[in-house]
């Protein structure tokens, strides 16, 4: 049994998805079960609850499992809301050492970790450093275990290129923060959740794989791709990053915070990934980015 911590969101549904069309018999981990309950069952997944901030929660979660896989973040990511330890550190490193840690007491063989492309010790950002410390975690733990690093995932749903294309569709012209030159290797949603499947298979290659679609885009051509699939082309209007993180001071003080400063930084970054290590382990095909959009976007 495949225990999947964050199941129901964006990237863990897609895994869960994979899981169940293989055979696999799949609980998914949630602290919101008023809230996701009917998504994980429609998925045809049972719920477990658990909670990455309250250690005691966890045994229960994973218990009777022989493989973990963890894809999860806070309720409010990317604007932190430390009042309520809605924080990078707080989830990605501090909560991967809690349910690691419950993973190896309940006996589970293999782990398999959400991290993501970046990760590293002294990286410049905050996430990358909790990223880091998950990984060391999940590393230190001594449990069999591979590390998939994500650049930037899209798909329907996606918690970014689904936002743009809901304005893209709404407005005249499409707004895009900063000068959308920041470097992409936008991943496929379906690879990614084929990914993560062939890594929790019993004796899958073990290691820190990155894992990126198969082309280096900029923003704006990866928006130009997505507007030539959904069927018109519309002016980009850039906004200087400093403009949505004068508002952004303010508003993430707001139980549903828009933007915070450091979140403008997270959504203008870098997001490659190198994959070699990666086809060189798994039977995997990435898809471009035009192929990945014409699955789910329509004119
Ligand atoms: N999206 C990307 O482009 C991308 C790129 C690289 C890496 N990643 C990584 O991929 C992972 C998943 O991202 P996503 O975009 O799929 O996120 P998402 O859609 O926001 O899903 C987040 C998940 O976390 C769960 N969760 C929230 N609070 C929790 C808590 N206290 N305890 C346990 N689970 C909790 C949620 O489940 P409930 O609400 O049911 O509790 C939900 O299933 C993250 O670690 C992220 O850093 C994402």
């Amino acid at each position: 049994m495949i225990v999947v911590a964050g199941g129901s969101g964006f990237i863990g549904s897609a895994v869960v998805r994979r899981l169940l069309a293989g055979g696999q018999e799949v609980r998914v981990m949630t602290a919101h079960p008023e809230r996701s309950r009917s998504r994980i069952e429609g998925m045809g997944a049972a719920v477990v609850l658990g909670d990455v901030l309250d250690a005691s929660s966890l045994a229960g979660a994973v218990r009777g499992a022989g493989v973990v896989i963890q894809t999860l973040t806070f309720p409010t990511f990317p604007v932190e809301k430390a009042r309520k330890r809605f924080t990078f550190e707080e989830f990605d490193h501090l909560g991967t050492e809690r349910l690691v840690g419950a993973a190896v007491e309940a006996g589970a063989k293999r782990y398999v970790f959400c991290s993501g492309s970046g990760a590293g010790p002294d990286a410049p950002k905050v996430w990358f450093r909790a990223k880091w410390g998950g990984e060391e975690a999940v590393r230190r733990s001594g449990i069999e275990h591979a590390i998939l690093r994500p650049s930037w995932v899209y798909g329907p749903g996606d918690p970014s290129l689904s936002r743009l294309v809901a304005l893209y569709r709404r407005l005249p012209f499409l707004p895009v923060v900063g000068d959308g030159e920041q470097r992409l290797q936008p991943a496929f949603v379906d690879d990614v959740a084929d990914a993560f499947a062939l890594a929790a298979r019993p004796g899958a290659p073990a290691g820190t794989f990155e894992i990126g679609g198969p082309e280096v885009l900029s923003m704006n051509q990866v928006l130009g791709t997505m507007m030539e699939v959904a069927g018109r082309s519309k002016p980009m209007v850039h906004v200087p990053p400093f403009l949505p993180k004068l508002p952004g001071a303010f508003t993430r003080f707001l139980p549903n915070p828009p933007l915070s400063p450091g979140a403008v930084d997270f959504i203008t970054g870098d997001a490659l990934a190198d994959t070699r290590s990666l086809l060189a382990a798994f039977d995997l095909r990435l898809t471009p980015l035009r192929a990945g959009l014409a699955t789910y976007l329509r004119p």
